[in-house]
């Protein structure tokens, strides 16, 4: 197989250019904790089955939760929620401390202010490259009205209109 000659930041920069939204995908640890990460590579995936994807880091720390889960939530960031952003992607804190969330149907970390929540059960993981995709089924989902927290070209956005 040839091997891409993209340098990495160069290859970084042209992905930054395709705008995203910001989720926080979370988990129920085993030790009974919610642990969470920022992340924008969500992507839904199938309608029926309804199913979303996210690529998890190999070398995050949060990963072993993920690994270890039978479910996971995604949330999708308001507009004034870039503070919880730089929270669940920053280290050396208890990412949860002083942040409202409850329980969902499936027990998954469900955190307030989210303008949606999609409730899944793992389907599979696939390890590509230096990431891992989790595949979830969508069993449970609400939504209310509200402005995205967007990310273009390494920085927050917001929607103007
Ligand atoms: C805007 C933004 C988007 C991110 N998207 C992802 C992502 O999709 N996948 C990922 O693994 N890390 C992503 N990260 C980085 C993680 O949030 C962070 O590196 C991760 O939580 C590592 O921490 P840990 O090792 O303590 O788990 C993103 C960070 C930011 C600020």
């Amino acid at each position: 197989m040839p091997s891409s000659s993209v340098e990495p930041n160069h290859f970084r920069k042209a992905c930054a250019q395709f705008a995203t939204g910001i989720t926080i995908p979370t988990v129920l640890g085993s030790d009974g904790k919610p642990h969470g990460f920022t992340a924008n590579s969500f992507t839904s995936v199938s309608l029926s089955p309804p199913m979303v994807l996210i690529c998890v880091d190999n070398k995050a720390n949060v990963i072993e939760h993920f690994r270890a889960a039978s479910s996971f939530a995604i949330n999708i960031l308001e507009a004034q929620q870039q503070a919880l952003s730089n929270r669940f992607a920053g280290r050396g804190h208890d990412r949860f401390e002083g942040v409202d969330w409850k329980p969902g149907e499936l027990g998954v970390p469900l955190i307030e202010g989210a303008i949606a929540h999609l409730e899944c059960k793992v389907n599979q993981v696939l390890e590509v490259g230096d990431h891992s995709v989790f595949f979830g089924e969508v069993l449970f989902a609400q939504f209310s009205d509200g402005a995205p927290l967007l990310y273009f070209q390494g920085r927050y956005e917001s929607l103007t209109s």
